[in-house]
């Protein structure tokens, strides 16, 4: 909803919980007067005749106010947005008018032929805000655009969330005070990167379930920067956007404009538990493609073949899976030009005809024969430079004249700011899926730029921002003309997991660490801001040849993963009759549970440290609790689980033991689960009676 005051100045938005209002001061300052729970406009105004404090010259009222701050004029702050001309920098706006669209509200200033719109919208209890920019004047440089400053209420004590990792270590939660001055995180990596997810929460006295918590994500594949500000009067702030530094975003030459991605804020008092729910429901409601539509049960051959693949082996690949109850078969990479390491082959996006004589129709078929969909592996991003297509194109990879061209995993990144290279990936991929029955895409990037140059290129800048944008258009383009094909982000695992290419993927890879107990915590992390529903978990291997060498039971590998997507990677060809059959069990059961842990709410009974460890969906009247022990030490008996969101005067039948347990007691004294030893893990389900 949105309400907006008599004299069109002060401006409130609400949702189910929360309120989020602005103001327009005589002077055309806007100002930020509320987010938080729900208020009516007559407190919003009340809120906007409140006087600013009283400052002596070395500091500007305006600052910790704004809701966009510029930069010029009387402010000290990081500004959102920095312009500079050929004549001077800095912007001095005036406002022009506001518009509302449905339940969009457009606030748009002008700085001589440059407009700056602010739009606000909200979805659920989530803000969305992004910026426009409009030039109609002579050209200028935009070094700095960000798409958001979001101002916290006067609180002491504030403490920062963010997901931190790096490859086969992401999105791992670490809580801190914050002090006086500047928290950035952010990737000048040229994709959102394994180091910081786009998030950041922050809170003063949270618990899982309790209290008032902040949170922002920005919705970018790109290179980024979230800055949190605790300024000189403990007011803080948090401004984000596109772009790392302030250096140069985009030229706008006269006609020419730029929208920022996606901002998104999100105020909740339920607690870290309660804002995970609302940000899962936002992104489940307005993110994610068809997430109604659960994600099947797949298989990927990477961990079982890597690059030494064949037809008749992921055919006998093929039959195990289907026989355990997998629903959908990915072959990884290999399967493509000379792609038998990865030295060689990237780029050339047609069937290795050593490996695939009649390309990959007949496999495809055949896994579709076998009742299951069909899936492959892409890196369209990159090239190798021995490949066909750097041999007949060097200069479509990002490079500086007279620089070294710098190779990771043996590969250069292409310039996908180049028309050509937009064409020619377009023709590529969509013939190959228009070649084969192909249900599926594993999309993957697996390096950083480091050369980002185009020479010859009009403003060599712009590729940061123009290859995120040729990436979605390609996306939106082919998922438009195969509307039945699914696409998963991939980079390197969890290097490219954002709001932005989620909104154009079904799933992301999480992290290439499929060992079950580190990824307890990577989910956990995962689980802070996105949903299960896009959360893919292979069953490999053990012990666990990629990362850690751990041994782990496949019953703790099945729960691990069974609290996301479910896959399976291990090398089935090796897998005993007793591992497939129980494998099948395991496969079977997750289809059960899947609707209540794909589109459930979940609970985050324990977190992942050290001994049990649990979570909890819920879906209506139906409840499935994933457990996990890690260790158990000194004969300690293992905790009962005290679940959540269940109905203390109802009674809950578990299916795993036919027992009837009371609400009441379920909420109040837990739930016993029989975990013993090292690495056990158990799938409760309750049925409400
Ligand atoms: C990346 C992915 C893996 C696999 C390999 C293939 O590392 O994260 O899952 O697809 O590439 O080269």
């Amino acid at each position: 909803m949105l309400e907006i005051s008599d004299d069109g100045r002060t401006w409130l938005l609400t949702g189910p919980t929360s309120s989020y209002a602005v103001h327009l001061t005589e002077g055309d300052e806007l100002l930020h007067l509320h987010w938080g729970p729900r208020v009516a406009l007559d407190d919003a105004e009340a809120l906007a005749v409140r006087p600013l404090p009283e400052y002596w010259p070395f500091e500007s009222p305006l600052d910790g106010r704004e809701e966009y701050p510029v930069e010029g004029g009387p402010r000290f702050v990081r500004p959102a947005l920095s312009v500079r001309t050929d004549e001077r920098r800095g912007t001095e706006w005036g406002f022009e008018r506001y518009e509302t669209e449905g339940d969009e509200l457009r606030l748009r200033f002008c700085d001589g032929g440059l407009s700056v719109t602010l739009h606000y919208r909200m979805r659920g209890d989530v803000v969305e805000r992004w910026v426009t920019l409009d030039n109609q004047g002579p050209a200028l440089e935009l070094l700095r655009a960000d798409s958001a400053t979001w101002t916290l209420p006067d609180r002491e004590d504030w403490r920062l969330s963010q997901l931190h990792g790096r490859w086969g270590a992401e999105s791992r939660l670490a809580r801190s005070p914050l002090t006086y001055g500047e928290k950035v995180i952010g990737s000048r990596r040229g994709h959102t990167g394994h180091q910081h997810l786009p998030w950041v929460a922050l809170d003063t006295d949270a618990t899982e379930e309790r209290g008032e918590v902040y949170g922002c994500a920005l919705g970018w594949s790109g290179t980024w920067r979230i800055a949190v500000a605790q300024l000189p009067d403990g007011r803080v702030q948090i401004t984000g956007g596109a772009g790392y530094d302030d250096s140069g975003l985009l030229r706008l030459a006269a006609g020419e404009s730029f929208t920022t991605p996606v901002f998104a804020g999100l105020w909740s008092d339920g607690g870290f538990g309660g804002a995970s729910r609302a940000w899962h429901a936002y992104q489940r409601a307005y993110v994610i493609p068809d997430a109604d539509r659960d994600r099947p049960v797949l298989f990927n051959s990477w961990e079982a073949t890597e690059f030494d693949i064949s037809e008749e082996q992921q055919r006998v690949l093929a039959r195990r899976a289907a026989a355990i109850g997998v629903e959908l078969f990915v072959v990884d990479d290999g399967w493509f030009g000379t792609r038998t390491s990865d030295r060689a082959g990237l780029g050339d996006w047609t069937p290795n005809p050593d490996r695939f004589p009649s390309g990959l129709k007949p496999l495809a078929e055949y896994v579709q024969a076998l009742g299951m969909q069909f899936g492959i592996w892409v890196e369209p991003e990159m090239v190798n430079p021995d490949s066909e297509l750097y041999r007949t194109h060097p200069d479509w990879v990002q490079h500086q004249t007279g620089r070294k061209r710098t190779e990771f995993r043996n590969q250069l990144v292409l310039n996908l700011a180049r028309d050509d290279v937009q064409e020619y990936l377009w023709e590529r991929l969509d013939g190959l899926l228009s070649s084969a029955p192909i249900d599926y895409v594993k999309w993957d990037f697996n390096r950083c730029f480091t050369d980002a140059g185009w020479p010859g290129g009009p403003y060599p800048q712009r590729l940061w921002v123009d290859h995120v944008r040729a990436l979605y258009h390609l996306l939106d383009r082919l998922r438009a003309a195969h509307p039945g094909v699914a696409f998963e982000s991939c980079s390197g695992g969890g290097g490219r997991i954002d709001l932005g290419v989620l909104s154009r993927t079904d799933q992301v890879w999480t992290s290439d660490n499929t060992d079950p107990l580190d990824r307890l915590a990577i989910q956990h992390g995962f689980s802070q801001i996105h949903p299960a529903r896009v959360m893919a978990a292979w069953v490999t291997d053990s012990p666990n040849a990629m990362l850690n060498h751990r041994a782990s039971s496949l019953r703790f590998r099945f729960v691990s993963a069974m609290a996301g997507v479910l896959g399976v990677g291990g090398d089935l060809a090796t897998w005993s009759e007793e591992e497939l059959a129980e494998a099948r069990e395991r496969v079977t059961l997750y289809k059960e549970i899947r609707p209540v842990v794909q589109r459930g709410d979940l609970y985050r009974l324990r977190p992942p440290r050290g001994g049990l460890s649990a979570v909890q969906y819920v879906l209506g009247g139906e409840t499935v609790v994933l457990a996990w022990l890690q260790a158990q030490s000194y004969g300690a008996p293992v905790p009962a689980l005290r679940l959540r969101a269940l109905d203390p005067t109802e009674s809950y039948e578990c299916l795993e033991t036919g027992e009837i347990h009371r609400g009441a007691v379920l909420v109040h004294h837990g739930l016993r689960v029989g975990l013993h030893g090292d690495l056990d893990a158990a799938v409760i389900r309750l049925r409400r009676i």
